[in-house]
């Protein structure tokens, strides 16, 4: 029957498969839409089944206890540590309180009503790439615009001083590598400087605000460590109403209340800082690329920006920026119908899911008028994405800004692809103004 599973999955990580993994997904998806690949192992490329899956309390994400098996010398990578203080690495009933802490300083009312400035920071970075770009000069889109907005933005949101936010950017970009988890071991000297560094950074921004509070969302974080902090919406898909139940485990140092502690407030600082970063320039990224393959999406996005939004989502669904994301299965259980092992690893296929022919007719084609889009892209359950919101404002924003800016916008060559699997995006973009 065609493609095993198993080569399958190795491909993808092979350099045609990162390169374009869609039909290595289809030859997946005719062994079913949940996939035993070999004991240990289990893949899912369904759209229902993927959201099932994600809201599954039996199948938990990495966490310390976990990496203490598979890699007992972790707690040497400043980084890692890092990451597992976040909330990206918290099972139940821990993730539940600092989600809802966290949520309490980045709500969606603060996120909405940063979108003038958000506009404000767009004028300039294409005030920018028009100076760059003068004089028909290629400029590189994703250097100078799409990995450049998102960290002006979370250093907004933040409160990092504008002089700060080059060394910002560089340290982010050391740091994401961590983000992969123990996958890349060699590289994690640079994350772990990056997180030691911006560790010190936040602890002295920590105290700034403590001492000078704002109305910003480092304040609000500041006082969900200090006090516990106002009651958030945790805004988690199928999570809501549970957050006060958090409570007291792992708050190491509020006395058993339900607080963030210090390292779990720079740990969560740094997943806000670096999860929204490559991530958005790559829809950012995506969003170009697909307008200049599509030039009459282009002419719509130009003569009425208000369809961003469904642009966007088809975006978002056409050209996941993340991949696939993991679970495992803690001990023996089901899964719709398929037995899995206790310590089973559990790959959660997204760009897979978009492409669903069962919830997506016609996958293939990049259709923004699409009814009800609702893509796999900020997975879905307890875990999704808390920045959702944040960065599809930002293409929202962006995308039609940026061709009504320039009318004569054009490629200068063909975008150059990452080469990786999971980090879907564009490394280099040479564009004409
Ligand atoms: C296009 C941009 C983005 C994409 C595609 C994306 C994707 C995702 C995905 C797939 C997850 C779930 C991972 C899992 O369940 O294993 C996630 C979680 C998360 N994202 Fe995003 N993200 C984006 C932007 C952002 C931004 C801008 C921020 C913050 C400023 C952010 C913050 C987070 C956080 C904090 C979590 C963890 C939530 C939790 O564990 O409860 N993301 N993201």
């Amino acid at each position: 029957m065609g493609t095993a599973p198993g080569e399958a999955v190795a491909a993808l990580v092979s350099p045609a498969g990162r390169r374009d993994p869609y039909p290595l997904y289809e030859a997946l998806r005719a062994h079913g839409p949940v996939i035993p690949v070999r004991s240990g192992l289990t893949v899912v490329v369904g759209y229902a089944e993927i959201s099932r899956a994600l809201r599954d309390n039996r199948l938990r994400v990495q966490d310390a206890a976990s990496y203490d098996v598979i890699y007992p010398r972790w707690r040497s990578h400043s980084s890692l540590r890092g990451y597992t203080d976040s909330m990206l690495y918290r099972n139940p009933p821990d993730h539940a309180r600092m989600r809802r802490l966290v949520s309490s300083g980045f709500t969606p009312a603060r996120v909405a009503a940063m979108s003038e400035s958000v506009e404000r920071m767009v004028h300039r970075l294409l005030d920018r790439l028009a100076d760059l770009g003068a004089g028909g000069a290629p400029v590189d889109y994703i250097a100078e615009f799409a990995s450049r907005l998102p960290i002006a933005v979370i250093s907004a949101l933040i409160g990092v001083a504008e002089r700060d936010q080059q060394w910002f950017r560089e340290m982010a970009s050391d740091l994401t590598i961590a983000l992969e988890g123990i996958t890349n071991i060699a590289r994690l000297g640079a994350a772990d400087r990056a997180m030691d560094e911006l560790a010190a950074y936040f602890g002295d921004l920590i105290e700034h605000r403590r001492r000078h509070p704002a109305d910003d969302m480092l304040t609000a974080l500041v006082r969900a460590h200090d006090d516990g902090g106002a009651q958030g919406d945790g805004g988690a898909q199928g999570e809501r109403g549970v957050g006060r139940e958090g409570g007291a485990r792992g708050s190491r140092d509020g006395g058993g209340g339900a607080r963030l502690s210090h390292d779990e407030l720079v740990g969560n600082l740094m997943l806000l800082l670096t999860a929204g970063f490559e991530t958005t320039s790559f829809l950012l990224g995506h969003g170009l690329r697909l307008a200049f393959e599509h030039p009459e999406q282009a002419a719509r996005l130009r003569a009425e920006p208000g369809r961003s939004t469904s642009y966007v989502e088809e975006v978002l669904r056409f050209e996941t920026p993340v991949q696939a994301t993991s679970r495992w299965a803690e001990t023996g259980m089901e899964l719709l119908g398929t037995p899995l092992e206790g310590g089973t690893k559990v790959v959660l296929m997204l760009g897979a899911g978009n492409r669903d022919p069962e919830r997506f007719p016609d996958p293939t084609r990049f259709d923004p008028d699409r009814p009800d889009i609702q893509p796999l892209s900020f997975g879905a359950g307890p875990h999704f994405c808390l920045g959702a919101p944040l960065s599809r404002m930002e293409a929202r924003i962006a995308l039609p800004l940026l061709l009504r800016r320039f009318p004569a916008l054009a490629a200068a060559e063909p975008p150059d692809h990452r080469d990786r699997w999971v980090g879907r995006g564009l490394r280099r973009f040479l564009i004409t103004v």
